[in-house]
This record gives C-alpha cells, sequence and structure tokens, in this order.
C-alpha cells in the first residue's frame, strides 16, 4: 500500500497508488511509452531508464537490452513493478504523445496483400515524417505499431500502409473486417526515426516492402521543400505484383531532376517483363551509388535487410551517424 512517485523526465511528478507495472503507472498517466505486446516482454519497444533505482533486469528483458543499455539501467517498463519512488528517463518525442480517435475514411488495396487506411481525426494530429502512430486492435488487447504513411501537413488525415501478415491476428483485422466509418483509438506520434530537415546532405532511402510508409511521408515534405537536396529511393519487392506507388514516385522524378526512383525485384517471374533492376537490394544500392562519405541514409525494412544496407553503406563510406532506420 501507500504512495508512491514516480518522477519523469526530472521534473514531471506522477502519483500512484496500487501495485502496478511502470508501463501501466505511465499509460493511466497519460506518458506513453509505446508497447505493442501487452506488457508480455514481447516486443522490446516499451524501454525507459531507471536513473536511481538499479534492480537487475529480469531474464525476460535480456533479449532486448544491450550491455550499454543494461549499464546504464535502461529496462523493459512492462517488466518493473513501482514498488517505491523512482525517478525515470523517457525519450523527450514520447511526452508529445496523445491519444486519438481515428475514423476509417479510406481504404484502398495497393497490392494482393498491403492496404493504406486513410483516418480522419477531430484534432491535429502533428508527426514528423518518419514517424509511426499505434492502433488499438479491437478484440486483441494489445496495439501494433504503424509507420504514418502521409504528408505531415495534412494534420486532420495519417494514413498507414499495412501489409497482411500470416497468422497475424491486428493485420487479419485490418485486412478483413475493418470497414470505412469504424472508429480506432490511435496513440501516436512515436519514434525517433525522422527525417533531419536542417540537413543538406544528399539522401539515400531503402525500403522494401511495407517499408514504403515512413518514405512517402518523407518525400511529401522534401516535395514541399522544393527536393533542394539530391535524393535517391531504392525500393525492394520480389515479384511486380509486390510493387506499389510506381506511378506516383515515377512522376515525383519526372518533376524534380534531382529525385531518383530505383525500383528492383528480387525474383522477378518470367511475365513480369522486367527490364529495370533485379536483384537483392544491396546490389542493387552498391550498382547505383558511388562514394556515400557526404551521404545520409533511411532504411526501412526487416532487421535483416536493414544490417545488409548498412554494411554496404559503411563500405562506401557513410558514417553510422548518419544512417537513420526503421527496423520491423
Ligand atoms: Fe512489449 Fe514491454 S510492452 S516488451
Amino acid at each position: 500500500g501507500g504512495e508512491r512517485k514516480i518522477t519523469v523526465n526530472k521534473d514531471n511528478v506522477i502519483t500512484i497508488s496500487g501495485r502496478e507495472t511502470a508501463l501501466n503507472a505511465l499509460t493511466n498517466n497519460k506518458i506513453f511509452l509505446p508497447s505493442s505486446c501487452g506488457g508480455k516482454a514481447t516486443c522490446g519497444t516499451c524501454k525507459f531508464r531507471l536513473v536511481d533505482w538499479h534492480e537487475a533486469p529480469k531474464p525476460t528483458e535480456i533479449p532486448f537490452l544491450s550491455k550499454d543499455e543494461i549499464s546504464e539501467g535502461v529496462r523493459l517498463s512492462c517488466q518493473v513493478v513501482v514498488t517505491e519512488d523512482m525517478q525515470v528517463e523517457v525519450p523527450p518525442s514520447v511526452l508529445n504523445v496523445k491519444p486519438f480517435y481515428g475514423k476509417v475514411v479510406e481504404v484502398e488495396q495497393l497490392t494482393h496483400d498491403i492496404r493504406r487506411i486513410k483516418f480522419e481525426m477531430k484534432e491535429d494530429f502533428v508527426f514528423k515524417p518518419g514517424q509511426y502512430l499505434q492502433i488499438e486492435v479491437p478484440g486483441i488487447e494489445t496495439t501494433r505499431a504503424y509507420s504514418i504513411a502521409s504528408n505531415p501537413n495534412d494534420l486532420r488525415h495519417p494514413e498507414v500502409i499495412i501489409r497482411l501478415v500470416p497468422g497475424g491476428v491486428a493485420t487479419k483485422f485490418i485486412h478483413k473486417a475493418l470497414v470505412i466509418g469504424d472508429t480506432l483509438k490511435i496513440t501516436g506520434p512515436f519514434g525517433d526515426f525522422f527525417l533531419q530537415e536542417e540537413s543538406t546532405r544528399p539522401i539515400i532511402m531503402i525500403a522494401g516492402g511495407s517499408g514504403k510508409a515512413p518514405i512517402r511521408s518523407i518525400i511529401y515534405k522534401l516535395i514541399e521543400q522544393n527536393m533542394p537536396r539530391k535524393a535517391q529511393y531504392f525500393f525492394g519487392a520480389r515479384t511486380k505484383k509486390d510493387l506499389y506507388y510506381t506511378k506516383e514516385f515515377k512522376d515525383v522524378e519526372a518533376m524534380y531532376p534531382n529525385f531518383k526512383y530505383i525500383p528492383a525485384l528480387s525474383t522477378p517471374l518470367p511475365e513480369d517483363e522486367w527490364d529495370l533492376d533485379i536483384g537483392l537490394i544491396t546490389e542493387v544500392v552498391a550498382r547505383h551509388t558511388g562514394d556515400l562519405s557526404g551521404h545520409e541514409a533511411y532504411l526501412c525494412g526487416s532487421p535483416g535487410m536493414i544490417d545488409a544496407c548498412i554494411k554496404v553503406l559503411r563500405e562506401k563510406g557513410m558514417p553510422e551517424e548518419h544512417i537513420y532506420f526503421d527496423k520491423f
């Protein structure tokens, strides 16, 4: 029993009474750390740092924490039970996260397994191009994270691009049950992956699968800036039926000489009649680029794809601190 205080980022004090996890305590007090496994220690996204209260992480947390994080006191907030006063640190961007209701106003089938969903919000939803939101999926207790695919200037209509994951409960709901007019609970914006708007470096963007979403939002921003820097966008798909927004990005290319769109197929079918790039996206990037020491990169895709891309970019001289990525 008794009251306990959690001090967040030095000056935000919340008071809790019952025995609960730090994740729940923070959420109930409108501080929304990301979380997409319902507190089961399987998503690893709910990290925060215990500033002055060092209890060793539980075995369930270890796979998600690096050595450095462990020594700095980083924990999965869903695994920390608040038993006494504590000081914690959350990423500053988390303090801007708010709950919203989004009404579905458009559903578009982009490929055989990828859909775009457009929401309408009653309040402004301010985000940086590259960030993501979380959707509470009715019928399951957890939320799911999806990158925002839309123009960051349109504050009332965020869009997401969602691939149907075989066996995935959330994506099955979104692909099979969701209809126009439905209202979903949304939180956001989340994430430290976003366009560095002040930078003047030329840009390499690389995406695979539904990784097109955050890049599309970034490209909207670059268009608004009138494409002041050179930008090459590599998109890797398996076959022609996995490509989408080809015309949209080719149109951008036609309008802005600084922008190049390079779609590539890894395993084209004979009927695809594909005469553009073929191969793994890493090979395609290597083929089209020279010295990259002055560039910066934005990568979205599977962890395997991202690690392979980082290797190629590093080999071409790109400094690690100029490589931004979003693994999913
Ligand atoms: Fe998923 Fe904590 S909420 S690991």
